[in-house]
């Protein structure tokens, strides 16, 4: 499939799962992985440069990976943080069938994979990870970030990681001019062709 599509509803071409060794959180791990969703032969150079860079997430509370994939970022979570409940959203069924699926195999039960639809509402969250998907489009990608955005927490963060060359720098000014006053949008981190945008909320929503 056409690797543009990843993040498709319904992928085109027959769903194989295949098996996929990967280490998380400082293990190997064996997982699965499928066409159809994205890079479905590991973890993503931005992914791992998000996850090498990020401080712990909070041991408890309610943390959100948008654009789950396989899982990477919401498995590492879960793995780190087996008290906390970890919600991991995807329009791409395929992406959320594989991180239920691969929760399970790690034998985690605090991942709830779902398409953005089905979760709550009312639900804040006290920490966001997130590799965007910037290939859908600016005025897609900020859609998907003011929905998600303003349900952090007071004192919550979000790490998100975008390349350099996709935009990463407009994409900072846009943030802090889109959220205002009560955020902070900052630079955490550069590696290697890596942006790290800190976003925090600096105090409760209105
Ligand atoms: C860059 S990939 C990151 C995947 C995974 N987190 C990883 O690190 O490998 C972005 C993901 O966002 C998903 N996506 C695209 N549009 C979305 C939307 N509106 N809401 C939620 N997820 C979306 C894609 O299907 C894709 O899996």
């Amino acid at each position: 499939m056409d690797s543009q599509h990843y993040f498709s509803e319904q992928p085109s071409g027959t769903a194989v799962r295949r098996p996929l060794e990967v280490v998380l959180n400082g293990k190997e791990r064996q997982l699965q992985t499928t066409s159809g969703i994205f890079s479905p032969g590991g973890v993503d150079k931005g992914t791992a440069v998000l996850l090498s860079e990020v401080p712990d997430p909070p041991l408890r509370g309610n943390l959100l990976d948008i654009g789950c994939g396989w899982g990477p970022l919401a498995l590492t979570m879960a793995l780190k943080s087996p008290e906390a409940l970890i919600t991991a959203v995807d329009v791409n069924g395929r992406s959320v069938a594989l991180t239920t699926d691969n929760a399970r195999a790690l034998g985690l039960d605090n991942v709830l994979a779902c398409k953005p639809e089905d979760v709550d509402s009312k639900t804040m969250f006290n920490t966001i990870w997130s590799n965007p998907p910037i290939r859908v489009g600016k005025e897609e990608l900020h859609s998907l970030l003011t929905r998600w955005l303003p349900r952090l927490a007071p004192d919550g963060t979000a790490w998100l990681v975008v390349q350099k060359n996709l935009g990463a720098d407009s994409l900072q000014r846009w943030l802090a001019d889109e959220l205002g006053h009560n955020w902070s949008v900052i630079r955490f981190r550069t590696a290697k062709s890596f942006r790290i945008l800190k976003v925090t909320r600096t105090s409760a929503p209105a």
